[in-house]
């Protein structure tokens, strides 16, 4: 099944694709154990995760003709094209109806799922039940979609497309950057870790852009600080003008957001060593993304500690600038939200101060129980913020050499930060 091959990773979601192949290929083996064969197979996950790709390998492995209705423009009868695509396929049966992006069929003016085009799809299917017509779907959310076409008997498989796991991040990454001239100071694991959590498509794009930024530069190879600036640019949504910022930029302002972004970054390593995956003073005008500070959590965190050290890291910002400069770091309101959010949550739904300020009903809970939970939550924020300040204090040799590593290099990767952890000594901290 050669076909596959264009997917890479996704090992279980390709045995799944070839089991639903082999069904389409050799139905007589199916009927004659007495199963029926299955009719439909919908694939559905956020955007660019590959399911386009992977409804296309099935179609192009079983070699059927297959007919396509897609919605690319608003269109004022799409009822028509469905009923088009079905009745073709009928026609040339056996063949397959692939509906690509299914849940956008629907006029957005109507307010709910019972949408007519998805009554259609749903009569064309049951039309079709007897013929020997399969249908594949793609789409990102099934809560578009109304329960009844999803039903067992129309759909008969629905498989989850998921982001790549890190394993397949790095197949995915490597698979593109094979055709690429890449520089020996690139780490490729590095990139990878920066990636983590993206989609197919967004991998792709940043591999493209970094050769895209090495090309302008004329380089013979791409440079692993392309690979930083695409990665800043298109997964963070940093602007070409911050990347691009002049020299003679007002140096004490960037000195700021060096001590904030740092002191984000080595609280998280302290508690959560080897999870910093970029740090940089390249961020938007706005208060939210003044610099960038990126983790990938380690996996195996139990749930409350990795809460714990999110709030922590989301106080780092604030903590270092107020620990150097001994004034108010006013750029910290996002993060500030951030931490307040997560210990209202743990006090309130995990009741990790006890029973006498847990809600069951999250955000519905009693006047007099929300005002506790507030109290309390205001004085663990001033708790977790004065841990955090000393985390820093602590490890000052660790915080001041990321600093002036980031006011020369403007961005730095997890390698930088490994080899500034290697040159001083870490003061670990039991939560
Ligand atoms: N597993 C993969 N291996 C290699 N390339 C992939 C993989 N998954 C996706 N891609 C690439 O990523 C890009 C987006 O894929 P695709 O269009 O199939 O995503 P999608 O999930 O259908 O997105 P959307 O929901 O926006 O329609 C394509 O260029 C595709 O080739
Ligand atoms: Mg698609």
């Amino acid at each position: 099944m050669a076909e596959f091959k264009d997917i890479i990773g996704y090992s279980s979601i390709k045995k799944e694709l070839m089991q639903v192949a082999d069904v389409l290929l050799n139905k007589e083996y199916y009927e004659k154990l007495g199963v029926k064969v299955p009719k439909g197979l919908l694939l559905h996950g956020v955007p660019g995760v590959g399911k386009s790709l992977m409804a296309q390998a099935l179609i192009d492995t079983v070699d059927l003709p297959y007919y396509i209705c897609r919605k690319n423009k608003p269109v004022s009868n799409f009822i028509y094209q469905i009923e088009k695509t079905f009745d073709e396929a009928s026609e040339n049966a056996p063949a397959i109806v692939y509906l690509d992006d299914m849940d956008k069929f629907a006029n957005t003016d109507n307010d709910h799922s019972d949408y007519e085009e998805f009554v259609a799809i749903q009569a064309y299917i049951d039309k079709v039940k007897n013929e020997d017509v399969f249908v594949i779907a793609t789409a990102n959310n099934l809560d578009n979609l109304p329960e009844s076409l999803l039903r067992a008997g129309r759909f008969d498989r629905i498989i989850e497309v998921d982001t790549p796991t890190q394993k397949d991040a790095e197949e995915i990454i490597g698979h593109y950057l094979s055709n690429k001239k890449i520089s020996s100071d690139c780490d490729i694991k590095a990139i990878t870790k920066i990636m983590n959590g993206n989609s197919c498509a967004e991998l792709e794009t940043v591999i493209n852009e970094a050769g895209v930024y090495a090309g302008y530069e004329r380089c013979d190879s791409i440079k692993m600080e392309h690979f930083l600036k695409a990665a800043i640019r298109v997964l963070m949504h940093i602007p070409e003008s911050a990347i691009n910022r002049s020299e003679d930029e007002d140096t004490e302002q960037i000195r700021h957001i060096a001590y904030h972004e740092a002191g984000h970054a080595v609280v998280r390593e302290v508690l959560d060593p080897g999870s910093v995956t970029i740090v940089s003073t390249f961020g938007t005008s706005s208060i939210r993304n003044r610099g960038i500070m990126a983790c990938c959590p380690d996996k195996n965190l139990l749930y409350s500690r990795k809460r714990e050290i999110d709030i922590y890291t989301s106080l780092g910002g604030k903590a270092s600038v107020e620990n150097k400069f001994a004034t108010n770091d006013t750029g910290a309101v996002t993060d500030l939200k951030d931490a307040y959010f997560n210990i209202k949550d743990l006090i309130a739904t995990k009741a990790i101060n006890g029973f006498a300020l847990y809600s069951k009903m999250p955000g519905n809970c009693t006047e007099a129980l929300d005002e506790r939970q507030e109290i309390v939550a205001s004085a663990e924020m001033e708790r977790y913020y004065l841990k955090t300040r000393r985390i820093l204090i602590e490890n000052n040799e660790f915080l001041e050499k990321v600093v002036q590593a980031l006011m020369e290099k403007k961005i730095l990767c997890s390698v930088d930060i490994e080899r500034i952890k290697a040159s001083c000594e870490i003061v670990s901290f039991e939560l």
